[in-house]
Formats: C-alpha cells, sequence, structure tokens
C-alpha cells in the first residue's frame, strides 16, 4: 500500500481471486482462485502492496462485503492469503442485467460470432433496461478504483464485463495510468455494427479511455481498430497500432498468454490426478486417446467435435475398438438457457455415439459433465490427440496446458479461429471448425501421425505454450504503462 494507504497498484475483474463459498456445515469457506493469471496477477500485486475490485458474485458474498469495512475482506478477518481484495456489494439484480444480460450475453455473443442472426439479437426497450444497469455496475468499480488508487496509480481493467470503467475512470482520476485487456476476440466490424450504434461507440470510446490496451492475437487487436476507423472515425494508426481519440494517443498492444509450464506440471502431478490417470490407464488399456477439456460453453464448438468424432468412426472403421474419445466438460453459466440447452445437446449427441458404436468390450465415448478439475488434467496427462476446435476464442488456455501436460506426445486438431492459431500454427493440424468432416480427417491424421513427426512437433508447440507465462504476460503490460 503507498504512504497515503492508498494503492499504487490495482487490478480490476468481475471475479475475485478469492471466493465466499458455503463449505461443509454450512460454514463460511474462503475458496482461492486457482490457475496461473490469477496466481501471476496476485504476486505482482503482493509485490508493491495492490488492491483487487471485484464483484460479489452471490448472496452469500454480498453479505460478506457489506460486513467488511469498505468492502476490504481481509479487515473483516477473512484469509484473502495477505492480498487486499475489495469486493463491490452491488445490488443483485443490477448485478444480475450486467453480468448475464449483458457481458455474457449481448457482449460475449457478437465477439465470438454466435448470434442466429434469423431470430437474435433483439434490442428493445427491454435490452436497454440491460444496459443501464450494465453502465451502473461499470460505474461501481470506477467509483471503486477511483477511491482506492494512490496519486499515479496503475490500473489494470480485465476484460468484458468491465469495458466503460477506463473512461469513466479517467473522467474521475486524469493522472491514473489505465491500461484494459480483452480476454475474448473482438468482432469485426461488421458483426461489431449489430450492437445499437450509440451501444457500439459507448463500448469503443469506453476502452478509449485507457492509455493501452492489451489483446492476445493481431487479429483480435486489428479489428478493435477497423471497429475504432470505421464506426468512430477515429485516426487510427493500423501499422503503429495507436488510435487518436479527443487529444489523447492509445497504444494497442498484442500479449499471447501463455501457461506455466512447471507450475501446471507440479499441479498435474499431484496425488488427485495420479488417482484420475491410473483410473483412466485402468478403463482405457493401450487405446489412442483423443482428449479435449472445455467449460460446457457454446462458443466451444463441442457438439460439431463430437459430430467429427462420429463420422471418423463411421468413415474409418479400422479405428473402432482402438480409440477412445475422452471428453470433459465442465458446467458454465447455468443460468442462461442456451447454456442449459446447449448442454443437453451436448449429451444427446454423446448418447447417440455410444448407441450407435458401443460394444461389449468396448467404450467409444467416455464424456463427463461435470467439475472435476484433477481428472480434467488426468485427461490431459493421458492425450494423444487433443481436440480444440472453438468457433472462436479469444486465446485457448487448454491448447498451452495439454501440450504442456501430455505424456504421449500429443498432436493437436486447432480451430483456426482460435487466438493461439497465430502461434501454433503449421505445427497444429489446423481446421475450419464449421466443417465437421475435415475436423474428422484432421483427427485420423492425428492419430496416425508417426511419433518422430509428433517429437517435432510438440517441440515447437511447447516453446510457444510456455513463451509468455501469466506473471511475465501481467509485467509486459504494467511496462507499456511506463
Ligand atoms: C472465460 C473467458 C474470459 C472470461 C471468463 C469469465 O474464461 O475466456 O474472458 O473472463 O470466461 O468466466 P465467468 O465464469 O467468470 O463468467
Amino acid at each position: 500500500m503507498a504512504d497515503s494507504g492508498k494503492s499504487a497498484l490495482l487490478v480490476a475483474a468481475n471475479r475475485g481471486p478469492v471466493s465466499i463459498a458455503t463449505g461443509a456445515g454450512g460454514k463460511e469457506e474462503v475458496r482461492r482462485g486457482g490457475g496461473g493469471l490469477v496466481s501471476g496477477m496476485v504476486s505482482a500485486l503482493s509485490e508493491v502492496g495492490g488492491l483487487w475490485v471485484c464483484a460479489a458474485l452471490s448472496d452469500r458474498e454480498r453479505t460478506a462485503a457489506r460486513r467488511a469495512p469498505e468492502g476490504h475482506l481481509a479487515e473483516a478477518g477473512y484469509d484473502t492469503g495477505g492480498l487486499d481484495v475489495r469486493m463491490l456489494p452491488l445490488d443483485p439484480s443490477t448485478f444480475s442485467r450486467a453480468y448475464n444480460g449483458i457481458a455474457n450475453s449481448t457482449i460475449w455473443f457478437v465477439h465470438h460470432l454466435l448470434y442466429d442472426s434469423a431470430n437474435t439479437p433483439v434490442f428493445d426497450a427491454g435490452w436497454r433496461r440491460l444496459w443501464g444497469a450494465y453502465e451502473r455496475y461499470n460505474r461501481s468499480f470506477a467509483d471503486a478504483l477511483a477511491a482506492e488508487a494512490a496519486p499515479g496509480a496503475k490500473v489494470m481493467v480485465q476484460d468484458y464485463h468491465l469495458d466503460l470503467v477506463p473512461r469513466q475512470l479517467r473522467e474521475r482520476r486524469d493522472d491514473l495510468r489505465i491500461a484494459h485487456f480483452t480476454h475474448t476476440p473482438w468482432a469485426p466490424p461488421e458483426q461489431y455494427a449489430m450492437l445499437p450504434e450509440a451501444v457500439g461507440r459507448e463500448m469503443l470510446t469506453g476502452l478509449l479511455g485507457a492509455d493501452h490496451l492489451g489483446f492476445h492475437c493481431a487479429r483480435w487487436a486489428d479489428a478493435f481498430l477497423a471497429c475504432c476507423a470505421d464506426l468512430l472515425g477515429a485516426d487510427v494508426d493500423r501499422s503503429a497500432r495507436t488510435v487518436r481519440w479527443e487529444g489523447r494517443t492509445v497504444q494497442v498492444g498484442l500479449h499471447p498468454l501463455g501457461t506455466a509450464g512447471q507450475e501446471m506440471r507440479e499441479r498435474a502431478g499431484q496425488d488427485d490426478v495420479e488417482a484420475g490417470v491410473a483410473h483412466l490407464r485402468d478403463l482405457l488399456g493401450d487405446r489412442k486417446v483423443i482428449a479435449r477439456v472445455d467449460r460446457t460453453e457454446l462458443s466451444k464448438n463441442i457438439v460439431r467435435g463430437l459430430r467429427a468424432y462420429r463420422e471418423l468412426l463411421r468413415s474409418r472403421p479400422e479405428w473402432h475398438g482402438r480409440v477412445v474419445h475422452v471428453a470433459y466438460a465442465y458446467p458454465s453459466r447455468t443460468d442462461l438457457p442456451e447454456y442449459r440447452e446447449y448442454t443437453a445437446a451436448v449429451q444427446r449427441v454423446g448418447r447417440e455415439i455410444e448407441q450407435e458404436f458401443g460394444t461389449d468390450d468396448w467404450d467409444p465415448l467416455l464424456l463427463e459433465v461435470a467439475n472435476d478439475y484433477p481428472a480434467s488434467l488426468a485427461a490431459l496427462r493421458m492425450a494423444d490427440v487433443l481436440l480444440v476446435n472453438p468457433v472462436r476464442d479469444g486465446m485457448n488456455l487448454v491448447a498451452k496446458e495439454g501440450v504442456v501436460l501430455s505424456e504421449r506426445e500429443c498432436a493437436v486438431v486447432l480451430s483456426r479461429d482460435a487466438g493461439v492459431a497465430d502461434e501454433y500454427a503449421p505445427d497444429a493440424l489446423m481446421v475450419n471448425p464449421y466443417d465437421v468432416t475435415e475436423t474428422a480427417e484432421a483427427l485420423h491424421t492425428a492419430l496416425s501421425m508417426p511419433l518422430p513427426e509428433r517429437q517435432d512437433r510438440r517441440k515447437r508447440l511447447l516453446a510457444a505454450a510456455t513463451a509468455l507465462p501469466p506473471a511475465d504476460w501481467f509485467r509486459q503490460q504494467l511496462d507499456a504503462l511506463d
């Protein structure tokens, strides 16, 4: 913490680095967020005395946040691992409208091109009420950050939940250095222009309140620049990746988030994962494994992935009895009906595959819709082939974690529309995510690839996967603010 009692470095994200849940016996329990991204940012914050501002996501968290002085959890006795966390107890209906109604619906859908344009989206009066909630939710973050930041502090705003914060914060505190990172893709101008014109402009100008805007790859950064030029009429220098807007120059940077190899391997070597590996070995014998691990998320394209596997088994019967598809999908965003329906579709296609091909001694598919992190790491360790076929994806860290963890020199079948494609082509087998036949053929090629070729490709994939681990990724963006 800076001398003034204010913070010199702040992270703002919808989700906090800790969550407060109901543990065994109904007792309150603080859980630390896992994953490299959280630990990368937490270690940078701890170095300089920083603060993480997040939203309370449940009733339990709202109560805790309201009880804590100004929402500072540690001051109310919560064990936040030495980290300063301020949790915002937002009104539940504002939170749900902003998070479910706008961030995970409108913004997520537009950037991932998920709309079925014959029917959706519909921007009516009801939708405009949701948008009002998104503005208020962003303002709550801007108010808290403005109150907590030391003079000249750096503020690192995360993701599409908080696209309006950079501008709102600059209006309150012109002395701050503000960065924003978009973890999703960015829509090309024609798709982005589906949004009501004023809203599309508000999001762009909201982000342009920052000094530095980060994206995972050139494709998303360049789409953002194109939106600024075409829809805002801003002065864009595409080769320098800068935008002149209202007398300021905003820098757009590429920061392709990678995985921390050593940390991943250590986690995947723990007993709970070892038990998962032993279990899979028993079940699968010496069969080849096509593995995938995803949230049950529309953009992940799990249904077409299963259809591709079915087409492989139909067109290449030589694989019958010799391969198993291990697909772990952990439930996500179950408050949204589209997600519940999608999960049901995944399970339906899974059952069809089992019925069509299953025999007494061969189960062609191991599909688990459950939240079981150790089991999913075990699947990645066992992968001969890793299937990552999203419709669109900001980066896709599973593609990186899987390459680190595979003990069988896995080959990767990868959608051309994942951010990681920039770094993985040509060593992954690239596919059009809509082309089920092409994906089936790529699975066959991957399963048939000779070991020396897989080793050779994996060496380069591994270098790409670990090139920019989370701590370095974060440090790069801090440096960009100097
Ligand atoms: C994915 C996306 C991130 C996003 C996160 C939110 O991981 O790639 O961009 O921040 O989902 O997920 P949540 O569970 O918090 O809605």
